[in-house]
């Protein structure tokens, strides 16, 4: 064993931190492996590029601390909701948003197919149960809009349901916001061409085939159905107090820049003064110890 010489200590000490630094970008870095494994991106993977979006987003990760910061001390509370395509990128992007803050105060709803019991619910009682509390961000993976979108195209719901969900859900989301709740709504929008490479990418990728689901492949055939009932769902719900926001979405490594960016202009969110941290020096006392009884 090698001792590390005293004098030595500080800068080895520097190391580490250095070490630990860039342990958390390589974290960025698999993910972006990710993506190029399979040559999807791989035009736009010149390292330039490249690392303009590292910079860039890991500026943009700051700003969201910072976002989180002010939303736990000011006790705002934030939905976000994320519509699109099926692989049009709302996963990446939502794991960009979470990758640095506390999961207590942002998280995912993603619900899966309503159960028979839901069914039976009024429609938005599910997703109610997620709304966030004072202090929270809640991050929708596809939200109550799956009425107007994969329930509508793949006839999940009858006419007449479809019809209340438009009649409910302005009023549904005015209420929210009445009582606080700031609703930022985003569509994910991607090419006929995109979606069938991404669709081919991840046939062959063993990591990613889980993601398609046989209601994917089911969507490519019905492409044209899905664009009609978006064209609906973006102008039949689209008011003051909860806009519709398009992100195009081609390019995965922009949308996700241009989303998170987005985002932090929608919150008005600044700088919240907190105390200097510092490490507690280690106390011992034999006092503390104790003999088990
Ligand atoms: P994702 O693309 O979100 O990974 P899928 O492509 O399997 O998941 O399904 C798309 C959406 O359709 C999901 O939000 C799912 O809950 C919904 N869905 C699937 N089957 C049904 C169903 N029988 N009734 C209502 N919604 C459904
Ligand atoms: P989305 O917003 O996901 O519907 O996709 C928008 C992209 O798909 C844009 O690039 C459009 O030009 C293209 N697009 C939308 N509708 C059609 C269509 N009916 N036929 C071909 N391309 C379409
Ligand atoms: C996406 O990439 O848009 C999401 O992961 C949804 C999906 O897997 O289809």
């Amino acid at each position: 064993m090698t001792e590390i010489p005293g004098s030595d200590v500080a800068s080895w000490e520097r190391n580490r931190l250095r070490e630990e630094v860039l342990d958390d970008i390589d974290e960025e870095i698999e993910l972006e492996l990710d993506d190029v494994r399979l040559g999807s991106d791989s035009d736009r993977g010149t390292p330039d590029f490249r690392r303009t979006y590292f910079r860039e987003l890991l500026t943009l990760q700051g700003e969201l601390v910072k976002l989180q910061d002010w939303v736990k001390e000011t006790g705002h509370r934030l939905v976000v909701i994320c519509e699109g395509r099926d692989a049009a990128g709302k996963g990446g992007v939502i794991k960009r948003i979470t990758q640095r803050l506390n999961p207590r105060i942002c998280r995912v709803a993603a619900l899966p197919a309503p159960n028979d019991r839901e069914r039976t619910q009024w429609y938005f009682q599910r997703y109610v149960t997620h709304l966030p509390a004072a202090g929270e961000i809640v991050l929708f993976d596809r939200s109550w809009y799956n009425r107007a979108g994969v329930e509508r195209v793949m006839n999940f719901c009858t006419d007449d349901e479809y019809e209340e969900f438009f009649r409910s859900v302005p009023e549904f989301e005015r209420m929210l916001v009445r009582s606080g709740i700031q609703i930022v709504k985003y569509w994910f929008s991607i090419s006929d061409d995109e979606q069938e490479m991404r669709f081919r990418a991840r046939m062959e990728d063993p990591l990613k085939q889980w993601k398609l689901s046989p209601m994917d492949l089911e969507s490519r055939r019905r492409w044209e159905s899905y664009t009609l009932a978006k064209e609906i769902m973006l102008e039949r719900s689209n008011i003051d107090e909860a806009p519709w926001w398009i992100v195009p979405a081609d390019d995965k490594k922009k949308a996700r820049l241009n989303c998170i960016s987005h985002l932090l202009s929608q919150v008005p969110y600044h700088d919240v003064s907190k105390p200097e941290v510092r490490l507690p020096e280690r106390v011992f006392s034999p006092d503390y110890i104790r003999q088990p009884v």
